[in-house]
């Protein structure tokens, strides 16, 4: 592994659009027990506080939503001293009237993935049962949620609600989307699981970011989703989404120790012996 000269203790993992937002970046390769993470991280500066960028489907979106390495990814970022992680990613909305342009920063999920390497705990001997009753970190969701609407221009937050992770590459058909909706959750994405629960069993805390790109094939009787319309609505809201971002940097609570930490996602390995307590 490389390490960085300067560690980040904020990660972001999203698409490579943000990566625009750092000054004075240095490219860090790292190899983890699980194989290599989805590109190198990139660790640069964001308002005088050390960030790093992970690429989620690395360079050129190479990788789909079921084939990433999500322990890799989480495994590096934690790596070059990450605890604190923003994940901004797309979904379609479950709820009609949080269309297109909501960025919904949900408090509970819903995990329908398969066939995806679900923990870093997987060796014979090491046997560990985190929390996860409270997916993501409130001080992470508060930040986000603390943006003034001139951070996000364009973009109405929503404070709440439950993503339900599915496998894809497909989309929903509009039976699953209608019961994920009866359900009563609220956005629909395909990489949210297990990235919050490895980032769990790694004590690190985690907060998902969902851009509404798109209504659900239950919500909207018409035409029912694309990718080509998932794309032009990301590309749309990027810029008023990397503003909600940076400001939320600036506004992260500085890093702490474990001993001080108040949230239970640093507190998911008290009393364990493991390699990163
Ligand atoms: N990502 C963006 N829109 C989505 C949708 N409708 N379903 C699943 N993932 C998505």
């Amino acid at each position: 592994m490389t390490t960085a000269a300067a560690p980040a203790d904020l990660g972001v993992i999203g698409g490579s659009g943000f990566y625009s937002f750092l000054e004075d970046t240095e490219h860090v390769k790292v190899t983890t027990p699980f194989g290599d993470p989805t590109d190198d991280i990139v660790i640069g500066d964001v308002g005088g506080r050390r960030v790093a960028f992970l690429a989620r489907h690395g360079q050129g979106h190479r990788y789909p939503p079921h084939r990433l390495n999500y322990r890799a990814n989480l495994w590096a970022l934690r790596s070059v001293g990450v605890r604190q992680v923003l994940a901004p990613c797309a979904v379609g909305s479950l709820i009609r009237e949080q269309g297109p342009g909501t960025v919904v920063v949900p408090d509970q999920v819903v995990d329908r993935t398969y066939g995806r390497d679900q923990t870093v705990y997987d060796e014979p001997g090491t046997v560990v049962h985190v929390s996860l009753a409270d997916p993501y970190c409130p001080h992470g969701r508060s930040a986000v949620l603390g943006s003034p609407d001139s951070a996000a221009p364009g973009l109405d937050l929503v404070d709440g609600g439950t993503m339900v992770v599915i496998n894809g590459p497909r989309f929903s058909t509009r039976a699953e989307s209608l019961w994920h909706q009866a359900a009563g959750w609220s956005v629909v994405g395909m990489t949210g699981m297990p990235e919050a629960a490895i980032a769990r069993e790694l004590a690190m805390c985690f907060t998902s970011v969902c851009l509404v790109t798109d209504l659900d094939a239950g919500v909207d009787s018409g035409e029912a989703v694309s990718h080509t319309e998932v794309l032009r609505v990301f590309e749309r809201n990027i810029e008023g989404l990397k503003s909600l971002l940076m400001d939320t940097i600036a506004r992260m609570p500085a890093a702490v120790s474990d001993a001080d930490a108040t949230c239970g996602c640093r507190r998911a390995l008290d009393g364990l012996s493991l390699p990163f307590t």
